[in-house]
């Protein structure tokens, strides 16, 4: 049986056979306001007040005084877990869409910035310098979509996303990528990504009857026995909670 590390997110562990399997990459898919940082950063936050996992963030999206300053409203405390040396965020923003942006309007006047941008190893060896640091254990990357955008070459792109997961699994910690969701309903063309990873989340919100419901679905999960129905989830102040039982659409 693989060993497996429970997420602490209520009612998702349940879906797994406890968890994520030890050591290995989650793959959160989701559309854009599901719930995917939520959800990645509860698995930390967890890790790190229930399981005694110390934990490293990797935010392509947002500055860490950004990150602390959302993440206290669920009443996760990162910056005392900093302080605490249980956690450590690493800033890669440079290496998102807008860095990209910036870099071509600057480069009509200079050439003053080329080269700043972060490089997908510098970000592996600051990673793994973090990790030994602290002992982490569980690690999150957010977001893989925001990395893509920096390539118009689609085979560049793919390399890109598919180089970086290679290097994430090396890693020995357990690890979530969160990534974009391009198609919503049931026909999707399955991405390079998604069969590089041991497990597969969809976050989605579905459409029934003028009513709307955040949809959970474990899609796979290497050596794990999972529940593989699409279930119900919700976002409040204390983040994530899912129903594994429940139905979506409630009976009318
Ligand atoms: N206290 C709260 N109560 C209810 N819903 C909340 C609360 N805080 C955040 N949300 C919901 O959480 C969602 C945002 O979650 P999150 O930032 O994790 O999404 P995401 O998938 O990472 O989005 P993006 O693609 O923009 O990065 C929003 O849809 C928002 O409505
Ligand atoms: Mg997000």
């Amino acid at each position: 049986m693989t060993e497996t590390v429970p997420t602490g997110i209520y009612g998702l562990d349940e879906m797994m056979s406890g968890g994520f399997p030890k050591k290995r990459i989650i793959l959160i898919l989701g559309s854009p306001g599901a719930g995917k940082t939520i959800l990645a950063s509860q698995f930390l936050y967890k890790g790190l007040t229930e399981f005694n996992e110390n934990a490293v963030m990797v935010s392509l999206d947002e500055n860490k005084h950004h990150f602390y300053s959302e993440m206290i409203n669920f009443g996760w405390d990162f910056k005392k877990a900093e302080e605490e040396n249980k956690f450590r965020f690493i800033d890669a923003t440079r290496l998102s869409r807008v860095a990209m942006l910036k870099e071509r309007m600057m480069k009509e006047e200079t050439h003053s910035l080329r080269g700043k941008l972060l490089s997908i190893d510098t970000l592996i060896e600051q990673l793994q310098d973090k990790i030994v640091e602290i002992g982490a254990k569980r690690v999150v990357l957010d977001t893989l979509a925001s990395l893509f955008y920096r390539f118009i070459d689609p085979i560049e792109r793919r390399t890109a996303g598919t180089d970086l997961i290679e290097a994430l699994s090396d890693l020995g910690t357990t690890t979530i990528v969160t990534t974009e969701l391009d198609q919503v309903g049931l026909e999707r063309n399955l991405s390079d990504e998604e069969f590089m990873v041991h497990g597969v989340i969809l976050l989605q919100t579905l459409f029934s009857g003028g009513s709307t419901v955040r949809a959970l679905h474990v899609e796979k999960m290497r050596g794990v026995g999972t529940n593989s129905n699409m279930v119900p989830y919700t976002i409040d102040r204390n983040g994530i909670e899912v129903y594994p039982t429940m139905s979506l659409f409630r009976d009318k």
